[in-house]
């Protein structure tokens, strides 16, 4: 059974990583980032960036897309909103302590809804990916960059046996493609359009989905 992910775990996780996590995850996702960046700025206009922790990828989006980052964890958001203020980043509109399953936003806000290194750290991906489909303007994307559990073999076990420590450190190693790909079969109003292996080591994706 799936141990527990709950919104306390997270929160205080990230308040600890908060001070080190540009450095201990900056060099390493960048290359995940960037490429949602380029998939998210191919539709281009308003983007929402859910769990934009500390606004690392923010400088990187041309300035001709609105940007709205939100996070559950005030610390991260608080490097985040020090980031926008050193690069002058008036493109961003707002950035807000928000929970993902629970976005304060209209219906069809946002051209693109972009969450790099999050859904597997929410407490529930598919009400998460649901709240993410409905801000979505009909004809956007939804681009998610993860980490991807194995389907088999040794990475699979190894995965299965770090998952309960992984929790405390706020996310689950072993959540497989196929829950994404059920939740886009289930919910008939998004489909997946790409998935592509990216470093470090082929383990992550990016994943697109694209709204009817
Ligand atoms: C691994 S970090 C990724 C941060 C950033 N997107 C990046 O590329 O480095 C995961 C982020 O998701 C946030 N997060 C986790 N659960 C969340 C939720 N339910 N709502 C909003 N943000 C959440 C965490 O606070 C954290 O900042």
């Amino acid at each position: 059974m799936e141990a527990e992910l709950s919104r306390g775990t997270i929160e205080k996780a990230y308040a600890r990583w908060a001070p080190v996590y540009d450095i201990v995850f900056g060099a390493v996702f960048d290359r995940g980032r960037r490429a949602a960046i380029v998939a998210a700025e191919r539709i281009g206009g308003r983007i929402l960036e859910v769990g934009v922790g500390t606004g690392i990828s923010l400088p990187d989006y041309k300035r001709s897309n609105r940007l709205v980052g939100v996070d559950i964890s005030e610390p991260m958001l608080r490097k985040a909103l020090a980031r926008v203020a050193e690069h002058n980043l008036e493109n961003v509109e707002t950035l807000a302590v928000m929970d993902a399953e629970h976005l304060a936003f209209p219906d069809n806000s946002f051209d693109v809804v972009v969450a790099q290194y999050v859904i597997t750290a929410v407490p529930n991906p598919e009400a998460t990916l649901d709240e993410f489909s409905r801000v979505l303007k009909p004809g956007g994307e939804i681009v998610l960059v993860n980490h991807i559990g194995a389907e088999s073999g040794p990475r699979a076990l190894f995965e299965k046996g770090f998952a309960p420590l992984a929790r405390r450190l706020g996310w689950r190693p072993e959540f497989r493609f196929g829950r994404l790909a059920d939740w886009a079969a289930r919910h008939g109003g998004v489909r997946v359009i790409e998935r592509r292996a990216m470093p470090p080591l082929g383990h992550f994706s990016l994943i697109r989905f694209a709204r009817a």
